[in-house]
């Protein structure tokens, strides 16, 4: 009898055990797979894997979206920033934040119903793409300049790299129309496929109080969303303006204090003394656009054929073969001003470790290259920016203000991901 008693208990401790190691399995599976829906690319490309290319990412239907209260941010704004200016004639409500949602990541709100906003401000990738230095559309067209993050767009009146817009609201159909991205024929065309989508009908009537799929309407429930994309509270607010000094790395500190002094980048990179968008909504002449333009060609290209594999190339079989890449004035193509040439808005620097490629045209790919190119005083040009200057930095000085840099990512980044993989895609609910 005891021999039994005692074969049952050892049966009991062995089964308890193994339940407590099934929990144990399924909580660490399950972590690491929350951490790999929130990173890397969009699309399954299941079986591209080499050597020297790992790709993280994961289809669009394993993804499972949790949806978070993207209002919060407009009532109490995250340690860092301003309160988000919300224009008195689109208040944003919960209901059009929903319906701007749905919009951004509806692929049928292209001409052939295979792109949507959310594919070249891919959420998992800082909202923008970290796979490409310069956009592609529909059919793979080519977009001459690289697509920005969403995330803090709220702030600004000067959208896009050269300040052309200056709402939210337009700006949606700048990519809607373009014959490279969306290549809608027209507003009239898009309002009329969106009001024949019977899914949208009623959260239309719902946001709008009646009021149906329009050009207004269309644009306002889009940046309603954008607005809510506000993204502070990083390690840096912690220690800055949060004065909690474990919060940042020694080096980081360091870094800091370069970039307010000897590297001089806060003169373009704003910080104030409560928050910091890290911009002066300014436009200015790095070299970059110039060197593109009229700089000398390289008599050879390093053309990557596989990831991490490149041949060199004689620049004029690339030219027989190959468009030129298009011109791109910057600034001046909105005021016509020759002094604007090649001029670009000064950008956010917030999660700025999320947002590669770097810069308008994508031209860098690390936050490193981007410091180096600070260090060596830009591209001299007859226009080039008077605080654009070589700085001589040390090895080490450029490795601390990287390490600030990464300390610029806000705290609900993943949670603002997650939501986004909640949003209904096309018609599926
Ligand atoms: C084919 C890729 C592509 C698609 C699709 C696309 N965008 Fe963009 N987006 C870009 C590029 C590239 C830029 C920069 C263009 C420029 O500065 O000339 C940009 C700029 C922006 C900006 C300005 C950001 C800033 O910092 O100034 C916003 C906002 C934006 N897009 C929202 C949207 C919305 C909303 C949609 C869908 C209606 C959309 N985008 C569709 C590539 C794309
Ligand atoms: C004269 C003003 C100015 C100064 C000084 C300046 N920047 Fe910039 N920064 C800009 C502009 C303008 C751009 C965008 C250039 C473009 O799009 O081609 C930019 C782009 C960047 C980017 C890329 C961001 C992105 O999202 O693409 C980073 C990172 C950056 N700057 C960091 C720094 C650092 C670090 C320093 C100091 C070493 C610095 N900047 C100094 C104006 C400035």
């Amino acid at each position: 009898m005891n021999q039994i008693r005692k074969s049952l208990k050892t049966f009991v401790r062995i089964f308890a055990l193994c339940g407590l190691s099934a929990i144990l399995v399924t909580l660490i599976t399950g972590y690491a797979a929350g951490l790999e829906v929130t990173q890397g690319p969009g699309d399954n490309r299941t079986g591209y894997e080499s050597a020297d290319y790992e790709s993280r990412s994961i289809s669009l239907l394993q993804r499972t979206g949790k949806a978070a209260d993207l209002l919060h941010v407009l009532q109490s704004p995250p340690l860092g920033l301003p309160p988000v200016p919300v224009p008195r004639d689109n208040p944003v409500t919960q209901a059009k934040v929903q319906l701007g949602r749905k919009l951004f990541f509806d692929r049928r709100l292209s001409l052939n119903e295979t792109m949507s906003c959310g594919m070249c401000h891919i959420p998992e990738q800082g909202f923008t793409n970290n796979e490409l230095a310069t956009s592609v559309g529909i059919e793979g067209r080519t977009v001459r300049r690289n697509a920005p993050t969403i995330y803090n767009v709220a702030y600004f009146s000067n959208i896009f790299h050269d300040g052309r817009e200056t709402r939210l609201e337009y700006q949606v159909w700048q990519p809607m129309l373009a014959f490279n991205e969306m290549a809608n024929p027209s507003i009239g065309y898009v309002v009329e496929k969106i009001r024949r989508l019977p899914d949208y009908t009623r959260l239309f009537e719902t946001a709008f109080g009646g009021r149906g799929p329009g050009i207004e309407t269309i644009g306002m429930a889009i940046a309603a969303y954008e607005r809510t994309l506000v993204s502070g509270n990083s390690p840096f607010d912690h220690w800055h303006f949060g004065k909690d000094a474990a919060a940042l790395s020694e080096s980081a500190k360091l870094g800091f204090r370069l970039f307010r002094g000897k590297a001089g980048c806060a003169a373009c990179h704003t910080i104030g003394d409560e928050t910091a968008l890290f911009t002066d909504d300014a436009f200015h002449n790095t070299g970059l656009g110039w060197q593109a333009s009229v700089g000398t060609d390289p008599s050879e290209v390093q053309v990557q054929l596989a990831p991490g594999i490149k041949v060199p190339v004689p620049r004029n079989v690339i030219n027989s073969v190959g468009e030129r890449p298009p011109s791109d004035l910057g600034r001046y193509e909105v005021t016509q001003d020759p002094t604007d040439r090649w001029r670009y808005k000064t950008p956010v620097l917030r999660n700025v470790a999320l947002t590669a490629p770097y810069m308008h045209n994508g031209a860098f790919g690390t936050l490193r290259e981007v410091v180096e190119f600070y260090n060596r005083g830009g591209v001299t040009n007859p226009l080039l920016d008077p605080l654009i200057r070589p700085l001589g930095l040390t090895k080490s000085e450029m490795e601390h203000i990287v390490a600030f840099l990464e300390s610029l990512t806000g705290d609900n980044v993943e949670t603002l991901v997650r939501d986004a993989f909640a949003a209904p895609i096309g018609d599926r609910r």
